[in-house]
C-alpha cells in the first residue's frame, strides 16, 4: 500500500495556477525527491503534503486517510527546513526535547527519545551546547533530530542543505544517506533544485517543472531514459547537447542527418512512418569522444575547463547561438582553439521529437 497517496492535486493562489495534475504514490519507506528549478512548486506541494498550505484540488491520502481538512499536528509528520529555526538560548537537548514536552510526554519518553535522536545524529557530545557554539552542520542535524524525537510516519525536507557551505554540504548530503539508512521504515520527502542532490539521495526522482510532473523514476533510469528534453537537460552536469535533423533511416537503428549535414546513428527504434520526422538528437558531454571517422558533431574549442579528472570542451556556438558541450577524460587544455571530431555510441544517444522522447510514444 501507498504511504502517501496524491490524486490529481493542483494549487492555484487567486486565480494562478501554480500546479495540477499531480499524482504520486510513495511506498513506505522510500526516499522521495521532488527536483525543479526554482519557483516550480517543490515547497508548495511539500507545504501542501506537510499541511501548512491548502489543496485547492484533489486529494492526499496518508496510510491510506484522507488528509486534505487534518490539521497538521495530526497528520504524523514532521518538517526540516532550510534555515534551521533553533531556539536559540535553548540547549541541544532542549531543542530536540521540546515539541514532546509541549505535547506532554514524561521525562523517561522524552529522554529515550532524545538520548536515540542524538545518537543516530552523532549528537551525543553536543547535548548541552547552545545552537550558537555548533557548526552550520550541527545545527542543521539538530533540526533534523527535533524530526526524529516525534517519530513521524513522513519526515519532509525542504532544501535543508542549501544554507552550508560546498563541502558541509557533501558532507551532510552523506549524512542524510545514512540516516535513511538507519531508518528503512520512514518515508522521506526531500526538495532540493540541486540534481546532484536528487541523483545520490534519492529511491526515486520527481521532477516537477512547468506547473506539474515532468518524470517520475529511479535516478538511472531519469539519466538513461528522460522522458523529454526538460528532464534530459536538467538531469546531468553538463546538460545534454541537443543537436536538430531529421531521420532518414528507420527500424532497429535510426538514422539521422542533422541540420550541420553530419549523419549519426542511434540504437532507438522508429517505424517507417517515422521517415523524414524533425527530430533533436540528444547527447550528453560524458558520452561524446574524438573519432577520426565520420563525426556526429565537428567544430572549433573556444574555451576549455580542465578539472583534473576530465576537461570539459566549449565549443564556439553555431548561428542558433547553440553551444556544444563535450567531457573528455584527463586533461585537454591543449585543444584549445582546435578543431574536433566527436562521435558517440549508438546506445548513448536519445531521439526527441516535439521535445518528447521517441523511447515514450
Ligand atoms: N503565498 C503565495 N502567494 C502567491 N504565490 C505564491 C505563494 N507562495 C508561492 N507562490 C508562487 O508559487 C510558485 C511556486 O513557489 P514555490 O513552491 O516556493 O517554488 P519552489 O519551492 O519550487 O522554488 C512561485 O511562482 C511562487 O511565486
Ligand atoms: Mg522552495
Amino acid at each position: 500500500m501507498a504511504d502517501l497517496k496524491l490524486t490529481d492535486v493542483a494549487k492555484a493562489y487567486g486565480g494562478v495556477k501554480v500546479l495540477s495534475n499531480i499524482n504520486l504514490d510513495i511506498r513506505k519507506g522510500e526516499l522521495i525527491v521532488f527536483v525543479g528549478p526554482s519557483g516550480c512548486g517543490k515547497s508548495t506541494l511539500l507545504r501542501m503534503i506537510a499541511g501548512l498550505e491548502k489543496i485547492s484540488g484533489g486529494t492526499l491520502e496518508i496510510g491510506g486517510e484522507l488528509m486534505n481538512d487534518v490539521p497538521p499536528a495530526q497528520r504524523g509528520i514532521a518538517m526540516v527546513f532550510q534555515s534551521y529555526a533553533l531556539y536559540p538560548h535553548m540547549t541541544v537537548r532542549d531543542n530536540m526535547a521540546f515539541a514532546l514536552k509541549i505535547a506532554g510526554k514524561s521525562k523517561a519518553e522524552i529522554d529515550t527519545a532524545v538520548a536515540r535522536a542524538a545518537d543516530i545524529l552523532q549528537l551525543t557530545p553536543y547535548l548541552d551546547r547552545l545552537p550558537k557554539a555548533l557548526s552550520g552542520g550541527q545545527r542543521q542535524r539538530v533540526a533534523i533530530g527535533r524530526a526524529i524525537v516525534r517519530d513521524p510516519k513522513v519526515y519532509l525536507f525542504d532544501e535543508p542543505l542549501s544554507n552550508l557551505d560546498a563541502a558541509l554540504r557533501v558532507a551532510t548530503r552523506i549524512e542524510i544517506a545514512q540516516l535513511k539508512e538507519q531508518m528503512p521504515d520512514s518515508t522521506m520527502i526531500y526538495v532540493t533544485h540541486d540534481q546532484v542532490e536528487a541523483m545520490t539521495l534519492a529511491s526515486r526522482i520527481v521532477v516537477l517543472a512547468g506547473g506539474g510532473i515532468s518524470q517520475v523514476g529511479t535516478p538511472m533510469e531519469l539519466y538513461q531514459k528522460p522522458q523529454n528534453e526538460f528532464v534530459a537537460q536538467f538531469i546531468g552536469s553538463p546538460a545534454m547537447n541537443l543537436l536538430p535533423g531529421e531521420i532518414i533511416g528507420t527500424g532497429g537503428m535510426t538514422r539521422v542527418r542533422l541540420d550541420s549535414g553530419l549523419e549519426a546513428v542511434a540504437a532507438i527504434p522508429t517505424r517507417d512512418g517515422d521517415m523524414g520526422l524533425k527530430v533533436n538528437l540528444g547527447v550528453r558531454p560524458e558520452d561524446l569522444r574524438e573519432t577520426e571517422g565520420d563525426p556526429l558533431f565537428t567544430g572549433t574549442v573556444d574555451i576549455t575547463e580542465a578539472l583534473g579528472e576530465v576537461t570539459l570542451l566549449y565549443f564556439e556556438k553555431d548561428e542558433a547561438g547553440r553551444q556544444m558541450v563535450a567531457k573528455l577524460p584527463g586533461i585537454r587544455s591543449g585543444l584549445r582553439h582546435s578543431a574536433v571530431l566527436l562521435t558517440a555510441a549508438p546506445e548513448a544517444l536519445h531521439l526527441f521529437h516535439d521535445g518528447v522522447s521517441l523511447l515514450y510514444r
